[in-house]
């Protein structure tokens, strides 16, 4: 059996213990401690935290999440971070009614009851749950699916949907070449398929009790998370003044237009933006269209970025730029919310 030590998070004041054969993090759930996260692959940098105290190893995670000069200095990502001793760590990012009052971690037997393209290379898919009836989580949050016949293998979705309906979920999927599930998306996977769950995993949730206008960027599949919370929006009546900035290469690439515009509708100060990053032509009536990418459209709307709330998601390129962006404006770390789309099987 493997050593146990005891891990204390300040300035939160929270202890668990953690065994020597799992990360810091994974502890941490497992006695119902949600940390900030995301890709739980040492590949985002959201659970990035500093080493105050004890002996502690990462392992296996990209320089591009913590560099070199950070992991000297104390920094650890606890997605992959190991516990030799007693440890007292700070931690960067966290929000305190998340830690404490997360959705649990559930296995979830859904079918799936539809796949339709939705663009050339995203698709929904649409399950039902079935043991258990109802899936508990947050809008904005994320699952692992298991990918059938690959035992064990898992990719991250984002939810498009919201606990309003904790029966019937949907994923937009971006279809890469050659990825494992994408290849299952277009050639075997179809209604009436058994899908198993693992979740919900994530912060990229709309927080109880703050005021502040809130920003949304998304790109590509980035969609679907940020459309969970327009979708709470909606149904919870929410007023804080919301723009959403959505990142695709020509009006082919926009998808949800009417859905979004009838959800805005309903909100008391809501405005969509399409940023198209190589062709107007052809743009929908209707719907407010800039040109140029989705990063650049918002500095150029946006001169007061640092009073809002910003909550961007999408590929990794795409949320490097718009952290860039949120940095050069001073917008404070706990108003940014991201969800990177990293890829296992990507370095
Ligand atoms: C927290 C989180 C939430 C996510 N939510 C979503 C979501 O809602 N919708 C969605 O479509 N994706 C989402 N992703 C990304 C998704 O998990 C990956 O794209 C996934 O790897 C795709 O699985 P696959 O088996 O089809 O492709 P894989 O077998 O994993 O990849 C095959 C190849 O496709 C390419 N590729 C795959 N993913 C990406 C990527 N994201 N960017 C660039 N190239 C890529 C790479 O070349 C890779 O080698 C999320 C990721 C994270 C970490
Ligand atoms: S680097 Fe740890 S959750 Fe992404």
């Amino acid at each position: 059996m493997s050593d146990t030590h005891r891990v204390t998070f300040v300035p939160v004041d929270i202890e668990i213990e953690v065994d020597e054969d799992e990360t810091i993090l994974d502890a941490a759930f497992r006695q119902g401690i949600h940390l900030m996260h995301g890709c739980r692959e040492g590949r985002c940098s959201a659970c990035k935290s500093m080493v105050l105290d004890g002996d502690v190893q990462m392992d296996d995670y990209s320089t591009f999440a913590c560099n070199d000069a950070e992991a000297e200095e104390g920094y650890v990502l606890l997605c992959r971070t190991w516990a030799y001793d007693d440890c007292e760590i700070e931690l960067l990012n966290f929000d305190e009614d998340e830690l404490l009052g997360g959705a649990p971690i559930q296995e979830v037997h859904t079918r799936v009851t539809a796949i339709e393209p939705k663009t050339a290379d995203i698709v929904s898919l649409r399950l039902e749950t079935i043991e258990p009836a109802e899936f508990e989580f947050k809008a904005g949050q994320f699952c692992d699916i298991h990918i059938p016949g690959n035992d064990g293998l898992t990719r991250s979705f984002s939810l498009a949907t919201t606990p309003g309906d904790p029966k019937h979920l949907e994923f937009l999927i971006k279809k890469y070449p050659g990825g494992v599930f994408a290849e299952q998306l277009e050639n075997s996977l179809e209604a009436g398929a058994d899908l198993h769950l693992t979740g919900p995993y994530g912060s990229f949730t709309i927080k109880d009790g703050r005021v502040l206008p809130i920003v949304l960027i998304g790109g590509g599949a980035g969609m679907a998370p940020v459309l969970s919370l327009l979708r709470h929006a909606s149904e919870i009546g929410l007023e804080r003044p919301m723009r959403f900035y959505y990142g695709a290469r020509t009006p082919a690439d926009l998808f949800y237009l009417d859905e979004i515009a009838a959800l805005g509708a309903g909100l008391t100060d809501f405005e969509f933006i399409a940023c198209l990053s190589e062709s107007m032509d052809a743009a929908p009536e209707g719907v407010r269209v800039e040109s140029g990418n989705v990063t650049d459209v918002v500095d150029r709307n946006e001169p007061d970025l640092g009073r809002t709330e910003v909550y961007l998601c999408g590929p990794p390129p795409m949320v490097d730029a718009a952290l860039a962006l949120t940095d050069q404006k001073s917008v404070p770390k706990d108003q940014v919310f991201f969800d990177k789309f990293t890829s296992p099987a990507f370095d």
